[in-house]
């Protein structure tokens, strides 16, 4: 089920940038202009086992997806911020809802998690950029 509609919001994706020539129609989520950006920065990230399980055992689903806007912001958003490991698991912990004003719904501190899980999560958040 995922998997598929992974794939059709890629593919729509896909289609509406070949359609709209060399101008960027498809971001209606940001309006900051992030130059140097290439097409290929959109593109579908798979999430690692290892790294869905403790996405999962730590509610970040809920909210979360590695490439589409869901309560909070896409993982793949997250890494364009170039926040370095350690300042991730601070967020996990403390979230500054300020830093993403179009989100009505804030995150929760999530103090539970594990120091370890939090960190793996956040080096992979790192690794999508
Ligand atoms: C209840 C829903 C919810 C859950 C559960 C949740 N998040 Fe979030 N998250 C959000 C929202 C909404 C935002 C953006 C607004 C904010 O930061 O409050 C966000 C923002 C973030 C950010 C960006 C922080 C920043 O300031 O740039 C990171 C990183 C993040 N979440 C990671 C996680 C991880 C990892 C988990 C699981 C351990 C998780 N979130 C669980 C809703 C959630």
């Amino acid at each position: 089920m995922k998997k598929v509609s992974i794939v059709l919001s890629f593919a729509a994706l896909f289609i509406a940038a070949c359609s709209g020539g060399n101008t960027n129609t498809t971001s209606t989520e940001t309006q900051t202009t992030i130059d140097a950006t290439t097409p290929e920065a959109t593109a579908e990230v798979e999430v690692p086992a290892d790294i869905n399980a403790l996405l999962e055992k730590n509610t970040c689903l809920t909210c979360h997806n590695a490439n589409e806007k869901v309560v909070g912001p896409a993982y793949v958003e997250v890494a364009k911020r170039n926040y370095t490991p350690e300042q991730i698991v601070e967020l996990i912990y403390k979230p500054k809802p300020s830093n993403w004003p179009d989100y009505q719904t804030p995150m929760v501190g999530l103090p539970n998690v594990p120091k370890e899980e939090a960190l793996k999560i956040a080096n992979w958040i790192v690794s999508l950029k």
